[in-house]
């Protein structure tokens, strides 16, 4: 049986629409064996446990490209990570699919060839990156090519994820976007994500306030998110560091200085007093991305 542990991801970090991403300390785990015939999946709700799991289609997905005929499959799932909250929850079943579908048929794809697979299947490569290969990534798709390159972030800092008990899923927050947007717009965007690279490589934590905020995305999926302007407004005059969505949402997070805890006891006051339940989790980065393991 093989073992793969895929962390979250958090996508996006504000301006970074579909091309930041950082993988965090929350960890889905798969095991997965070829059996003799047929489909085995425990360990998820009822609906998924056909040959519509996205774990399953991915493996699907890597059989055919290296052309390797399956037997059976079995597949196990633990997952930490909450589904449809914008955290990576999708990109953890792809990369654990892909994963154990290239070691069952022989290795034959390269961390690079995965990523592209579990980019073209995901749609997108800012959470799908950041699982595969840990800490925080910009990625590209182009030409069917997905461009990345891995960024250290200085010490000294950790996320905070405000969780709400409601789902949304990415295509719902997708189809809110508009199919245009405006010059002025996009330079906001431009100037912004470089400076939450710059801030984060270099530990300028007083520029990500500044850095956090974004015109492409928020605006229109904030609107699908009940109290997400109260929250976020109060975050930004608080001594968080920044807060924006995470990923498609509805998933708010928080940026924090590693030693600040004064934060969680004022957050929790608001939350208290909001009509939805929201949890609060205190998260860090992944460095290590996911892992496999054959037992
Ligand atoms: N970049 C993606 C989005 C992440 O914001 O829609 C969610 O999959």
């Amino acid at each position: 049986m093989i073992e793969i542990v895929v962390p979250a991801t958090s996508a996006n970090l504000g301006p970074g629409f579909d091309t930041l991403g950082v993988g965090l300390n929350l960890y889905n785990k798969f095991y997965i064996e070829e059996i003799e015939k047929g489909l085995i999946i425990e360990g998820c709700e009822e609906e998924y446990r056909n040959e519509k799991n996205l774990v399953y289609t991915s493996m699907k997905k890597c059989f055919e490209k290296v052309g390797y005929k399956e037997k059976g499959i079995k597949i196990i799932i633990k997952s930490e990570i909450p589904s449809s909250r914008g955290l990576g929850s999708s990109a953890a079943c792809i990369i654990g699919g892909v994963l154990g579908a290239n070691s069952i048929a022989g290795n034959k794809l390269s961390k690079d060839d995965i990523l592209k697979l579990a980019t073209e299947i995901e749609g997108h490569p800012d959470n799908v990156a950041p699982a595969l290969l840990g800490g925080m990534t910009v990625s590209i798709f182009e030409n069917n090519n997905v461009y990345y390159d891995k960024i250290k972030i200085k010490n000294g800092i950790k996320f905070c994820a405000l969780i709400p008990n409601f789902k949304l899923s990415t295509e719902k927050s997708r189809e809110v976007l508009p199919k245009e947007v405006t010059y002025k717009d996009a330079v906001f965007n431009i100037g912004r994500v470089s400076l939450m690279i710059t801030s984060l490589a270099n530990g300028n934590y007083e520029l990500l306030k500044v850095a956090s905020k974004d015109k492409l995305h928020e605006p229109y999926r904030s609107k699908l998110i009940e109290d997400y302007n109260l929250i976020v407004d109060f975050c930004n005059k608080s001594e968080a560091l920044g807060v924006f969505l995470s990923g498609a949402g509805p998933t708010i997070m928080v940026l924090l200085e590693e030693k600040n805890e004064q934060f969680y006891e004022n957050i929790k006051e608001l939350l208290k007093k909001l009509k939805k339940t929201w949890e609060l989790k205190e998260l860090h980065v992944d460095l290590e991305g996911a892992k496999l393991k054959e037992n």
